[in-house]
């Protein structure tokens, strides 16, 4: 009788298309191949994706600055803004995992970003600060409700992307997203009574602590977000 291997037979897993101890290949991104996404494609989707979350943090702080007078619309900016630097914080391991890598030249991050640059509305003046004379709380609200579309646009493409083909990055993907709906029924809210009077609902009332990312942060990196 010939000896079965038990190996093979009993432990189906134990091998497949990446050799014994090679490094230069990852299963990680072969299993979504066979799938039948690219994970070359998928990673550089996810570059510019987090391109856009973290230059959407570095502009909704200028934004939070120029919303003097309304305290509680600076609060709800400051959420959005920290969950955005949460999602770029979640998704930049999975760059790495995925065999890719971030830009070393922050520009070229900047510039490859998936959603428009989310600037205060208004020109510098001469003086290196920002003309006021024309910038209300309305056109901060609206420039911040544009950049909350952009982000569902994008998460909702790389979830259907990633549905049933890489379960850990849709995982990602759907809880940012989640959140960026979030952010967009604070915009609609806010901007509906500051521009046109209407009272319109998010069901929202505050994060606990600011910038709380209950979907999206993994673990804390550091006490403010
Ligand atoms: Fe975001
Ligand atoms: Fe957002």
């Amino acid at each position: 009788m010939v000896p079965l291997n038990a190996m093979s037979d009993d432990k189906p897993h134990s091998a497949g298309s990446v050799s014994h101890g090679d490094t230069s290949e990852r299963v990680g991104m072969e299993v979504i191949r066979e799938r039948g996404l690219e994970p070359e494609d998928l990673r550089e989707k996810l570059i510019d994706a987090i391109g856009a979350e973290f230059t959407t943090y570095y502009y909704y702080t200028n934004l939070r600055m120029h919303l003097a007078g309304h305290e509680d619309y600076k609060e709800i900016t400051e959420d959005a803004r920290l969950e955005d630097r949460a999602h770029f914080e979640l998704v930049a391991p999975r760059v790495y995992e995925l065999g890719g890598a971030l830009p070393n030249d922050i520009r070229d991050f900047a510039d490859r970003a998936s959603c428009p640059d989310a600037e205060v509305p208004t020109p510098m003046d001469d003086e290196g600060g920002f003309d006021t004379h024309n910038l209300d709380a309305e056109g901060v609200l609206e420039v911040l409700l544009e950049a909350e579309r952009c982000a569902i646009r994008t998460w909702s493409e790389v979830c259907d992307m990633t549905q049933g083909k890489d379960p850990r990055t849709y995982d990602m993907a759907s809880r940012i997203l989640q959140e960026e709906i979030e952010h967009e029924a604070w915009f609609v809210e806010l901007l509906s009574m500051e521009r046109d009077g209407e009272i319109n609902p998010a069901g929202h009332f505050i994060r606990g602590e600011p910038g709380d990312a209950p979907l999206s942060t993994n673990r804390r990196f550091n006490d403010s977000a």
